[in-house]
């Protein structure tokens, strides 16, 4: 890709996007997307915002339990939806258990009635990937706002209707961008907006998922691309929003390979075993693999999933070494963005341990950001992406000067920290302004799956994809300013 053929996305010139999110962060911008919610609920008229979830899952429970505990006297929860009758029926009951609160239930053909029956103010989906853009877009044609988990849908069709049923129905819907929130990630944004290494120019960004939260995307329905976009768009959709919030820019360009070579059969029998299996309740060969689950042995994973079976044949253990499985767990990316920033992005899925490296080369110097995780699976009880502070580093070489590494931002809880600290930003009725500008939308939601999708297709074709190709005149999202592209830059000291 060449750096010095950019073409800017909508048309602009670097110095008009810079202005461009200047006034959007300022909110002095009009004719964006963000439209009024639901009028009444607000901390002044004093009524309740109400609520109703759809995808009963894991993930659900952090919102579930906001509403009903932390966020009580603002919220509502006023229905629950899903594919799965048990999944349902074990959310109703923790509803009572913890709030003495009765929750009514739908079945996922029924979430029309729901809506109309329940009124819910705001629609939250967190079912599995591929069918977010159907609640989305129903929940907003039927009069509500949305709050999305990521990634905002799957493919690039999908993502038009929601940007178009958005368009059409003026209703706010947010995507709940938890990595931004985690405190060493703001300090990052914090960092790179004061100007201390000056104009970004590059970036360098490597991601590991490590043998026990890697390979669970291999269980489940992550493992197919119809359900996930594969880890390009499920897991990477977080990635590339970090890269376009750090750097208050968009991706125009991206080319891609990515392979699996590690949950593959073959490896299976490289590792000693005869064969893979079809699941871990049945293997025959438990006792010789480690990548053994057993659902029975965590309360929550046997609840959630185990006893709930029965109802919809989801197995939440199938076997990491399936043929059947159609994602890499081996990707590398180079996107071009509209601001000229370069960025080398690699994934892997099967490694030494959790977290990733991140280095912004920049006019007047390169931050290195390091953070590392603990071990979890998701939904097995643990906190989820907690970071290890001991693996947690930024450090800061100025030109010709002697490195320095600063004082981390205390991060406690899910994913880094974020998920606390975003649960405030959505549920509290009033919040101090944010000149980070945290909150997302449809539009960055849209940026940050884009460079999957075209990842993956790039991957097919071996040519770049242009993001404009797969969604023509997207809107630039609010981002803060950052440093001028065309300011002076201090010449480096004499070494
Ligand atoms: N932000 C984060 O850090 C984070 C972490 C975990 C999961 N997630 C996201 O949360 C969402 C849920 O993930 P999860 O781990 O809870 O998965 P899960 O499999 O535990 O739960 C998904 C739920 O959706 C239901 N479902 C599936 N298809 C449906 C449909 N068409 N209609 C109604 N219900 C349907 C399933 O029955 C299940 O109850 C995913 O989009 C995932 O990407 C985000």
């Amino acid at each position: 890709m060449n750096n010095h053929s950019i073409s800017m996305a909508s048309g602009q010139t670097r110095r008009e996007f810079i202005a461009t999110t200047a006034l959007a962060s300022a909110g002095l911008m009009t004719g964006t997307s963000l439209a009024p919610g639901a009028p009444a609920a607000s901390a002044s008229s004093g009524r309740k915002r109400r609520y109703a979830i759809v995808g009963v899952g894991s993930r659900s429970q952090m919102y579930r339990d906001a509403i009903l505990k932390t966020y009580a006297p603002y919220a509502e929860l006023v229905g629950f939806c899903d594919l799965n009758q048990g999944r349902l029926n074990l959310a109703r009951e923790h509803a009572r258990r913890v709030a003495s609160a009765d929750v009514p239930v739908f079945l996922a053909r029924d979430f029309d009635r729901m809506v109309r029956d329940t009124r819910p103010d705001v629609v939250i989906v967190t079912t599995k990937d591929a069918a977010h853009s159907d609640y989305i877009v129903r929940a907003m044609q039927l009069g509500c706002d949305v709050m999305t988990e990521k990634p905002l849908t799957t493919d690039e069709k999908k993502c038009r209707a929601i940007l178009e049923a958005q368009r059409r129905t003026g209703r706010r819907c947010t995507v709940t961008f938890n990595y931004r929130y985690s405190p060493p990630r703001t300090q990052v944004k914090d960092l790179l907006m004061s100007g201390i290494i000056g104009e970004v120019l590059s970036v360098d960004f490597h991601w590991l998922l490590d043998t026990h939260h890697g390979a669970d995307y291999f269980r489940r329905w992550h493992s197919h691309k119809a359900n996930s976009g594969g880890l390009m768009v499920h897991k990477a959709t977080h990635h590339f929003d970090l890269v376009n919030w750090w750097l208050s820019a968009v991706p125009v360009s991206v080319m891609a390979t990515g392979k699996r070579e590690f949950y593959t059969p073959k490896m299976a029998r490289r590792l000693g075993l005869q064969s893979h299996h079809e699941r871990c309740l049945t293997c025959p060969e438990k006792a010789q693999c480690t990548f053994h689950l057993d659902l029975s042995r965590s309360g929550s994973l046997k609840e959630l999933y185990l006893d709930q079976e029965q109802y919809d044949g989801y197995y939440r253990d199938r076997c990491v070494f399936r043929p059947d499985i159609d994602i890499e767990d081996t990707m590398n990316v180079l996107v071009r963005y509209n601001t000229g920033v370069t960025l080398a992005y690699s994934l892997n899925a099967f490694n030494a341990w959790e977290g990733y490296r991140i280095a912004f080369n920049g006019t007047q110097g390169r931050i290195e950001h390091t953070m590392e995780e603990n071990v979890y699976i998701n939904g097995d009880g643990s906190v989820p992406g907690a970071l290890k502070k001991e693996g947690t580093t930024i450090r800061i070489y100025p030109f010709r000067a002697p490195a320095y590494q600063v004082p981390i931002w205390e991060a406690k809880g899910g994913h880094g920290g974020g998920d606390a600290l975003l649960l405030d930003d959505l549920f509290l009725p009033e919040k101090p302004a944010d000149k980070y500008l945290r909150a997302a939308d449809q539009r960055a939601g849209a940026y940050s799956i884009l460079t999957g999708i075209a990842a993956n297709k790039s991957m097919v074709t071996g040519k770049a994809v242009e993001i404009a190709e797969l969604v023509p005149r997207l809107a630039l999202p609010d981002y803060p300013p950052m440093p001028s592209a065309d300011s002076p830059v201090a010449m480096p000291p004499r070494a």
